[in-house]
């Protein structure tokens, strides 16, 4: 059952297309919720199909893509619901403009290296990126701006979802926000 009186925050997922996000955020999420939780999750892949529609990659099109994820994350938050995001966000500046509009904020960095992002390439997209088909692809032909302080990194190379999963619930009940 659904802990109504519990505060909600934000679990920002940042790092490069293929590092795991999507996957832990599911993962979490499901331990949150059976946890009394109530989770939305904001998949950067999803959002751009609805919320932001249409916006790009270029930097102007990432900035407004996450300044839209982070609003809607904090509306979500001051209601009592643990918002998830999943989206690449490679700039730290904008990041930070959300920690602060949000207040509530633990960031994630899933840390995993270009390398084997590019061995996994699950959606095939950095093989098309490598091969000059995908302009402006993150960590190939665009930038990417590690937290210099997130709440929790994972490094999806080495650990097992399991075990970044669990790294992560640790800090969320660290920072008070899980009994
Ligand atoms: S962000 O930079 O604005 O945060 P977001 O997470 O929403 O990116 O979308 C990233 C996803 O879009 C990638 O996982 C990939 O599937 C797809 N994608 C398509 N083009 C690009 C690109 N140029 N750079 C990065 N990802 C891209």
């Amino acid at each position: 059952m659904a802990d109504g009186t519990a505060k909600g925050f934000v679990l920002w997922f940042t790092g490069l297309s293929g590092s795991g996000k999507s996957t832990l955020a599911e993962k979490v999420a499901g331990e949150l919720r059976s946890a009394g939780r109530k989770v939305e999750i904001l998949d950067g892949d999803e959002v751009r199909t609805h919320l932001c529609k249409g916006l790009g990659f270029s930097k102007e099109g990432r900035d407004t893509n996450i300044r839209r994820i982070g609003y809607v994350a904090h509306l979500l938050a001051r209601n009592g619901v643990v918002a998830i995001t999943a989206a690449i966000s490679p700039y730290r500046t904008i990041r930070d403009e959300n920690r602060r509009l949000c207040g509530d904020f633990l960031e994630v960095f899933v840390d995993c290296p270009l390398e084997e992002c590019m061995k996994r390439d699950v959606k095939g997209l950095y093989k098309k990126a490598l091969a000059g088909e995908i302009p402006q692809f993150t960590g190939v032909s665009d930038p990417y701006e590690p937290p210099e302080k997130a709440e929790v990194v994972v490094r999806t190379a080495e650990e097992s979802i399991e075990e970044s999963a669990r790294k992560i619930l640790a800090a969320i009940r660290a920072h008070g926000y899980l009994a």
